[in-house]
């Protein structure tokens, strides 16, 4: 039995396009093996714990389980819609989960994996507590951007591990954190620094984007792995008032919900999970979670005595209209509140999510693009093609009966052959331009053989170029009914094909009785992109408004003075900058500004200009500057501001 899993979704938020991207790919994967004659246990569920669940839920006044329930069953909702079927569907803060999290730690612990230190960690005296992960933002220690406490989200990228953020701030109050000593346990990841490179060189297969990164980081940055937080809300970790981090009963996840599945089905799990080194497990993901797949996972595994998954699959990130993808600058699509609710076909978009490009680069969805791309391909071609031939064989025939054309059987064959060798390699844009290429075939195929001039003169002639091109219809429904499961299965059930393997495809039809046809796929509306453009837009604008938007508090910290030039000077070696000296009140105040392309020394002293004085000192070309001298942005070139009347220098600006 072969195992495919993907990344858990975190309850904590709605679906959007970017969690399509592990599951679309993942579906179609399975569908197509169990149509090559594979067992395959398809597997995933809700990723429950984590500190940003237990802040959202702290910010809206309800239990962390009561927040958990509510997204768990909207992902439920959208996997039953977009046709992503998994044999069970779990939640990480079930007790089968949290049963499993503690066996396997009590594995490391006795194994030896697992130490206490003391560390410094963010703690905040206003409220009274320590600050795992989300409850801090600050400086990232590697790359200076801002960040969380436990990733680099904005900057470099990096996982942070407790107590290495900067300048730590607390989530909840706003307050500036202090560092506090408390006793934590670690994992030896550094112990496994031989097995890694050896697992991830030699055994480890998979997409290269996931195998490079890992490979990459196994040689330069591994360190020990903090694996618990200070939080109720998690999996207990044995003898202490602690859970463990999120990242470790999440992947348990994955065994756990496959001991359930296997409990369902009569299966043993042990089979899949404890088999020998390496099992027949293939994990669906994105690039963002590579780390601690192709890293913490395996290394854990390993520790306690586990077997270790055989394939990791990574996609490209999702932009979205050219832009990277962020749901608080509005670049987004939501599948339920956009997409479904627009009412269009899921198999659309599970089409573009595989056609649009091979799976390990990022994918643009834009809107447009979506609908040139739907009804020139899946409209124009396949169900163009599919529609003419039915309706025509039914109106013309009703039953058709007869040999298929040699040629059409070996076309076929082909393309099945295209489809299978895609698949074992993860290119799912292969796969579904292989069958894309069998209807463009077809289409060439009815139009050359002009079946409606053909009646009129062999009406036999004309019947084996139908069965012929029903033939390529039935071919095309196999083939493409993993990724258009919802369409393809109605014309499956009109046509009585059955679905269950991709070589039913190359069955010769001998005899069909047609009913009347249905148009397979209704058009993309213009009107209805627009509108949907409408709403990004408007979402994008609402964000960058929230972005710049401040309030009269944010706007007091600047402390704006006129100042009164005294002195002036060029810098020598620049072009742009000037050292003034700037009398902003009973102080004189050295300041560069950069108007000296502009402006000649002599013209500006004596002038009074708007300063801004509690800046950070700043050194500019090696001269230090204490403040910044306001002026108008024109075409890139500043034009100084002077008040309406003489007025004393230091006088405030509100
Ligand atoms: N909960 C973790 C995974 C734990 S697995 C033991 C997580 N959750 S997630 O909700 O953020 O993402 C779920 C899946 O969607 C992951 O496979 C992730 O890689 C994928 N994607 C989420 N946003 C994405 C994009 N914008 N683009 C592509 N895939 C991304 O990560
Ligand atoms: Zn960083």
């Amino acid at each position: 039995m072969k195992l495919v899993t993907c990344g858990l979704p975190y309850a904590n938020g709605k679906a959007h396009i970017g969690h399509l991207r592990t599951y679309v790919p993942a579906d179609v994967y399975v569908r197509y093996l169990r149509m090559m004659g594979e067992e395959v246990l398809f597997i995933c569920g809700s990723d429950c714990h984590g500190t940003p669940i237990v802040v959202n839920a702290e910010k809206e006044g309800i239990s962390p389980k009561e927040l958990v329930d509510r997204y768990h069953e909207h992902f439920q909702r959208i996997f039953k819609k977009l046709c992503v079927e998994f044999d069970f569907y779990g939640r990480t803060d079930a007790d089968y989960n949290h049963r499993r999290t503690q066996e396997i730690v009590k594995k490391l612990i006795e194994n030896g994996y697992v130490y206490a230190k003391e560390i410094e960690l963010a703690y905040c005296p206003k409220c009274d507590r320590f600050l795992p992960d989300r409850y801090v933002e600050g400086i990232c220690p590697y790359c200076g951007a801002i960040a969380r406490g436990d990733e680099c989200d904005q900057g470099c990228g990096r996982h942070l591990e407790p107590g290495e953020i900067k300048e730590p701030k607390c989530k909840i109050c706003g307050s500036r954190a202090e560092f506090r000593k408390q006793k934590h346990y670690f994992f030896k990841l550094t112990a496994f620094r031989d097995f890694l490179i050896d697992y991830l060189e030699n055994k480890l297969q998979g997409t290269e984007n996931a195998l490079n990164y890992a490979r990459q980081w196994v040689r330069s940055e591994l360190r020990d792995w903090c694996i618990t937080r200070n939080l109720e809300w998690g999996v207990k970790f044995p003898g202490e008032d602690l859970v463990v981090y999120v990242w470790v009963d999440a992947p348990i996840g994955y065994i756990s919900f496959t001991e359930q599945a296997c409990r369902l089905k009569g299966l043993d799990w042990k089979e899949i999970w404890q088999n020998g080194e390496i099992s027949d497990i293939t994990h669906f993901i994105g690039l963002d979670i590579v780390y601690h797949h192709c890293i913490f996972w395996p290394a854990m595994l390993k520790g306690a005595g586990y077997s270790l998954p055989k394939a990791v699959v990574a996609s490209g990130m999702v932009k979205v209209e050219g832009k990277t993808f962020s749901k608080s600058r509005g670049y987004v699509v939501w599948v339920e509140d956009d997409y479904l609710r627009a009412g269009f076909n899921p198999d659309y978009l599970r089409y573009y999510i595989v056609n649009y490009t091979s799976h390990e680069k990022d994918l643009n969805f834009s809107w447009r693009v979506f609908m040139e791309k739907v009804n020139k391909e899946v409209i124009g071609t396949l169900g163009n093609f599919i529609y003419r031939v039915l309706h025509f064989a039914w109106k013309n025939f009703g039953t058709l009966a007869g040999e298929v054309d040699g040629v059409v059987m070996e076309k076929i064959a082909e393309v099945k052959e295209k489809i299978v060798s895609a698949i074992r390699r993860w290119e799912f844009k292969e796969a579904s331009d292989a069958f894309m290429e069998l209807a463009k075939f077809g289409n060439e195929y009815f139009q050359s053989k002009a079946p409606w001039d053909l009646i009129k003169e062999d009406r036999k002639a004309c019947e084996k170029v139908l069965i012929s091109c029903v033939q390529i219809v039935k071919a095309l429904v196999i083939f493409s009914y993993p990724v258009m499961p919802k369409t393809m299965k109605k014309l499956a059930e009109l046509l009585s094909i059955e679905l269950k393997s991709l070589d039913e495809a190359l069955e010769p039809i001998e005899r069909i009785e047609l009913k009347k046809p249905f148009i397979p796929f209704e058009k993309v509306d213009e009107k209805k992109i627009e509108e949907m453009e409408r709403i990004m837009m408007e979402r994008i604008r609402r964000a960058e408004r929230a972005e710049v938007e401040i309030d009269i508090k944010d706007f007091s910290k600047l402390d704006i003075r006129i100042g009164k030039i005294v002195k002036a000077e060029k810098i020598k070696g620049s072009r742009k900058l000037m050292k003034l000296e700037v009398d902003v009140g009973g102080e004189v105040r050295q300041i560069v500004a950069g108007i000296a392309e502009v402006y000649e020394p002599e013209e500006v002293v004596g002038k009074l200009v708007p300063v801004l004085v509690n800046i950070k000192p700043a050194k500019l070309m090696g001269v230090e500057s204490m403040g910044m001298v306001l002026a108008a942005d024109v075409d890139g070139k500043p034009v100084l501001l002077h008040p309406d009347r003489e007025v004393p220098p230091g006088s405030k600006v509100r």
